[in-house]
């Protein structure tokens, strides 16, 4: 309990109780004209704010398409979905995961980082064999499967984000 001070007695420091974390991953479609300058520049903004706002994460940019995993304290990841949200240089939002727990981090040293499309599955795949916290895992697989068979699969263009062209422009 506590003690004189007020000052809960060493027993009741967990030290090894996670903090609670909220991550946010989605994939959307670049507006037109949206090309690498100006993904540069969302990249350099992403990382002043996030680095002020206690978030970290990763940023693909490829065919047209974002995907973007980004993780954080719950109120400022709130705030940055409602932003991403009105952000016109993006559009048709798909949220893949969403979650509060207590929990690590999977990418505690990247402000923002932007991967290359082709990189995204080593870059998920790295943080799977990286991870030991068991839902970071199962999210993991469940965004790997999705990439390789779910609505993301290769196998329907038009229902797959990650691919960035439909079949009536490719
Ligand atoms: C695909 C995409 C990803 C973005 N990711 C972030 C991000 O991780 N952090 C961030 O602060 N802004 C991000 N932004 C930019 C925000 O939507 C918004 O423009 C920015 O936070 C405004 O910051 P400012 O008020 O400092 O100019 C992103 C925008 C896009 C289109």
């Amino acid at each position: 309990m506590f003690d004189e001070y007020g000052i809960p007695h060493r027993a009741d420091f967990d030290e090894t109780r996670l903090p609670e974390l909220c991550h946010f991953v989605y994939c959307s479609r670049a507006a037109e004209g949206i090309n690498e300058s100006e993904v540069c520049r969302i990249v350099e903004t992403s990382q002043r704010n996030n680095l002020a706002n206690g978030i970290t994460g990763v940023l693909v940019f490829g065919s047209g398409v974002f995907f973007q995993w980004i993780e954080g304290p719950a109120a400022e990841i709130q705030k940055l979905i409602a932003t991403l949200h009105s952000d016109k240089r993006h559009y048709d939002i798909v949220s893949l995961s969403q979650s509060q727990e207590e929990r690590e981090r999977l990418y505690p040293n990247w402000d923002m980082e932007k991967v290359e499309a082709e990189d995204i599955r080593l870059v998920l795949q790295d943080a799977l064999e990286n991870a030991e916290d068991q839902i970071n895992r199962m999210t993991l697989m469940r965004i790997l499967k999705q990439l390789d068979l779910g609505p993301l699969g290769r196998g329907d263009q038009d229902a797959n984000p990650l691919s960035g062209r439909s079949r009536s422009n490719a």
